[in-house]
């Protein structure tokens, strides 16, 4: 059985059963991927350049050796999933608030429920 093995740039190479997506790939050689689609193909985050060409990892099967640079831009122009950002301050106006209340003590014959006694 072939097994392929992909190289990554500075990394060394790590061998995949053939079919394994690029994805996977470098995920099993310990890298960290940005894939927030979960490699559905809709993010355009995982691109990576295979003989100098942009694909999405999670989309090409390895069928044997590859080179493969990951130090890639995402912007595929295609549906992008936003992962950051940042916005001004806000005001909090929640509509719930905490206070402290103290109930008295039940009496016998007083057969209202808690509930019933707080309001
Ligand atoms: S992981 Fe989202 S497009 Fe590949």
């Amino acid at each position: 059985m072939y097994v392929p093995s992909v190289f990554y740039q500075r990394e060394e190479g790590v061998e995949v059963p053939e079919g394994t997506t690029l994805l996977e790939a470098e995920r099993l050689a310990g890298l960290v991927t940005d894939a927030p689609c979960g490699g559905t193909g809709t993010c355009g985050k995982c691109q990576v350049l295979v003989n100098g060409k942009k694909i999405r990892a999670c989309k090409m099967k390895v069928r044997e050796n590859l080179n493969v640079d990951t130090a890639v831009s995402s912007s595929s122009g295609n549906a992008v999933i936003l992962t950051g950002g940042f916005s001004g301050s806000a005001v909090l106006k929640p509509g719930i608030a905490v206070h402290q209340i103290e109930l008295k003590k039940t009496v016998p014959g007083d057969k209202r429920s808690d509930w019933e006694r707080l309001l």
